[in-house]
């Protein structure tokens, strides 16, 4: 038996699975889909047959022709779920399961109609990564075994259903319901498997890419991603051409989880972007730039996170630089100085979780996630780059690009590349450093631009009574505003918060950013003028990106103790499940 991934059943001596073919029944009355998934094999399995499932239950196993075939449920893990063993007689290249999901699945969260935007139909969207496709669907659960798909979903009349894949067509059953067909040609990782069914328009944005929302959002959302084709074309000059066919998105209910998820041909976004003057656009040019580093060349396994995220966010910058320039990329490189200074806090007395190359067995990947993955892995990239030039870089890239495509590596298989094309540079930037110690190495790059730095200085003063001028107050751009707030001492006065929110009138920003920073800072300062928009904004927004820092500054004081216990009970049943978690571990951390 060989495990390669500690998060899968996954055995690497078995035959993987090629292709999918899905049939989904979505039940909005009963929160479960009937499914019944085909496992297409390109070797023959003769015997054991290893998958992973969590919370399914599985009804009939069969081999097409054959009929039913032995299957053994094993334990429930509490992270890995339970290993469905199947026996197949030999020679058997194709698996039948049918099954149903858990009204609990984590990958699935079900929405009342009350939390949508139209407030008339329910809605369904799924969220696979890290590992939670094994809660929809039977599957080898794992980066490594790639997989192409095909599947036909059906729901409810006048919904639509949206996947990662492309649309084949729909038709209705006769009876009340509609099937949409969809294909997915390119092999993917599990984890890209995507749905959402709920009442959807879309608007074209260019010839390849369009994007979806409910009614009431999906002019404002047409309007914020407009420029997303010329993001494209600034992808394809660092990676090569645009491997997926279209691009497109889904702004989906503010209960998502994530700011955006790379699901191919469908990136998934939250609809906090939808900030009324294009300011965060960042989070679409990342999600796009996993088009290349995640869903083309994919880590291995949850211990190589860095590679697809690391890489992701300093092409992020890149295109944000060509787009807006130097400044402007100097601002997001501070921004995520930012989180990296909060997760190497968080994970202070978890040091093992600050490195690049993990070491995750018996971890739960969703407790292990945090920016150190994005941000220091940024920063290695970033060292590799000034070391050998932006010249040769980007050659390096194209190169790894070919060599790596529709694949799943390792770090070690990322380091014999560079090392091959590069060579000497992983030693010259001490990427070992990076890669298998905690903390940040002293020698990682370091970004300044004098506007930066005159924004630091502004901010650093704010103790000694220094504050912005009327015309930067006017002048300053989002980015500059959310930096000099992220730079202001953690800890304020109410008056200080007065004059802030006077000055820059934070309570009203559309700019989510910018408005759950402010909050943050407010929420410390435990000032009440602040308390009911932090309400608000807790009870409509699931992104954990906000609810961790937000309900963990509540944590500070007594009275915002009470208010962020009530809150979450007032809330909580409209979080997704990890949101929910996410939350409740924060609470739990606060003085009793
Ligand atoms: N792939 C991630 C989201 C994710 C990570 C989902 C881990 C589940 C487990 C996505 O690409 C991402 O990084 N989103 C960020 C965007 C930001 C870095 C611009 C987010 O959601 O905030
Ligand atoms: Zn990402």
């Amino acid at each position: 038996m060989q495990r390669p991934d500690p998060h899968s059943y996954y055995d690497s001596a078995q035959p993987r699975a090629r292709r999918l073919r899905l049939k989904l029944g979505v039940d909005f009355a009963a929160k479960r889909i009937d499914g019944e998934v085909m496992l297409e094999f390109g070797e023959a399995v003769s015997g054991v047959l290893d998958l992973d499932t969590k919370g399914l239950e599985i009804q009939t196993v069969q081999v097409p022709g054959q009929g039913s075939i032995p299957w053994e449920l094993g334990e429930a893990d509490p992270i890995l779920g339970s290993r469905l063993r199947v026996t197949a007689p030999a020679g058997t290249r194709e698996v039948a399961i049918r099954y149903r999901t858990a009204p609990d699945a984590m990958a699935l969260q079900w929405l009342d109609p009350a939390q949508t935007e139209g407030k008339v139909a329910p809605y369904l969207f799924s969220q696979c990564q890290q590992i939670h496709a094994r809660t929809m669907v039977p599957c080898q659960d794992t980066p490594l075994a790639r997989i192409a798909y095909q599947a036909e979903v059906t729901v409810p009349e006048g919904l639509t259903a949206v996947m990662s894949a492309g649309p084949d067509g729909d038709q209705a059953t006769g009876d009340g319901r509609r099937t949409f067909r969809f294909a997915m040609p390119q092999p993917i990782p599990s984890y890209l498997l995507a749905l959402a069914v709920g009442r959807l328009e879309s608007r074209d944005l260019s010839p390849r890419s369009r994007v979806w929302a409910e009614p009431e959002t999906v002019a404002s959302a047409a309007w914020e991603f407009a420029g997303v084709e010329e993001m494209i074309l600034k992808a394809e000059g660092l990676f090569g051409s645009y491997p997926w066919d279209r691009y497109d998105m889904l702004v989906l209910p503010p209960s998502f989880p994530y700011g955006g998820m790379e699901n191919p041909r469908m990136t998934f976004l939250t609809p906090t972007l939808l900030a009324g003057d294009r300011s965060l656009v960042d989070v679409v040019a990342h999600e796009l730039a996993h088009s290349w580093t995640g869903n083309l060349v994919t880590n291995a396994s949850m211990e190589h996170f860095w590679l697809n995220e690391g890489f992701t966010v300093w092409a992020e910058r890149k295109i944000l630089r060509t787009l807006h320039g130097d400044d402007a990329a100097a601002l997001g490189w501070a921004m995520g100085q930012k989180a990296l200074e909060d997760s190497l806090e968080r994970f202070r007395k978890e040091p093992h979780l600050t490195v690049l190359r993990l070491h995750l067995e018996g971890i739960d990947p969703d407790d292990a996630f945090s920016s150190i993955p994005y941000e220091k892995g940024a920063r290695l990239v970033a060292a590799l780059e000034q070391h050998v030039g932006e010249a040769a870089f980007g050659r390096f890239l194209h190169e790894y690009m070919d060599a790596f495509r529709f694949t799943s590596i390792t770090t070690e298989q990322f380091c014999a590349f560079v090392e091959e094309k590069l060579p000497g540079a992983l030693k010259a930037v001490n990427a070992k450093a990076y890669l298998d110690e905690p903390g940040m190495p002293a020698t990682a790059p370091a970004f300044h631009s004098a506007q930066l730095d005159g924004l630091t200085a502004l901010a650093e003063g704010w103790g000694k009574g220094r504050r912005p001028t009327e015309a930067q107050i006017a002048g300053w751009t989002p980015a500059e505003l959310l930096v000099y707030l992220q730079k202001l001492p953690r800890q304020l006065s109410q008056a200080d918060c007065a004059w802030l929110d006077g000055h820059f009138k934070l309570m009203g920003r559309g700019n989510h950013e910018i408005l759950v920073e402010w909050l943050t800072l407010a929420a410390a300062a435990d000032y009440e003028p602040a308390f009911s928009r932090i309400r608000e904004v807790l009870v409509r927004v699931g992104r954990m990106k906000y609810l961790r820092p937000l309900y963990g500054a509540l944590g500070q004081q007594a009275r915002t103790r009470a208010l962020a216990r009530e809150i979450f009970a007032a809330a909580s049943p409209g979080y997704h499940g990890l949101s929910r978690r996410v939350v409740a571990s924060v609470l739990e951390s606060y003085p009793s």
